[in-house]
């Protein structure tokens, strides 16, 4: 069986798409699914390149036992013919990937979703950016994230 590659996007690649991926390795792991994905995430903007994730966001997963260990990297055309699925965070990542896809003719082969249209318990449409805000935000963004990974695993398996 081919992998199911999977890529998280967000604006800076340095709160919530990394934070998706450990969330979503973490929940393979506890399935026993581990080797059936390719697992990784990126940000539209470039600012941040190689930079581990905001340490915010590392401290209040890892209360959770959940590691954030990559770093961040811009999205590429390539991306578009790696990856089965990119699954971004909000309506502008979103919108930015369809037309950065259009604009450069990418490939069509990755499907483009928005993550909180797995969401189940939380109502939010989008996964809110917590990098301006408070310590409070980056928890909340984590359940969020926890809901939807875990709606989006179910969707696809
Ligand atoms: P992220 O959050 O998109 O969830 O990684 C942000 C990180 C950095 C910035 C904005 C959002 N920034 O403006 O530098």
């Amino acid at each position: 069986m081919s992998k199911i590659s999977v890529l998280f996007v967000c604006l800076g690649n340095i709160c919530r798409s990394p934070a998706a991926e450990a969330i979503f390795i973490n929940l393979l792991e506890k399935k026993g699914l581990t080797d059936d994905f390719i697992v990784d995430s990126a940000g539209t903007g470039s600012w941040h390149i190689g930079k581990k994730a905001d340490s915010r966001m590392r401290n209040a997963a890892e209360i959770r036992d959940i590691q954030i260990l990559s770093r961040a990297r811009q999205i590429s055309d390539k991306d578009f013919e790696d990856f089965n699925y990119i699954i971004t965070m909000d309506n502008s990542n979103y919108e930015n990937v369809i037309h950065l896809k259009k604009k450069k003719s990418l490939s069509e082969f990755a499907l483009i979703r928005k993550l909180q249209d797995f969401r189940s318990i939380f109502k939010d449409e989008e996964v809110p950016d917590p990098y301006f805000g408070g310590d409070e935000g980056f928890n909340y963004v984590l359940d969020i994230l926890e809901d939807s990974v875990g709606g989006f695993l179910e969707n696809i398996s």
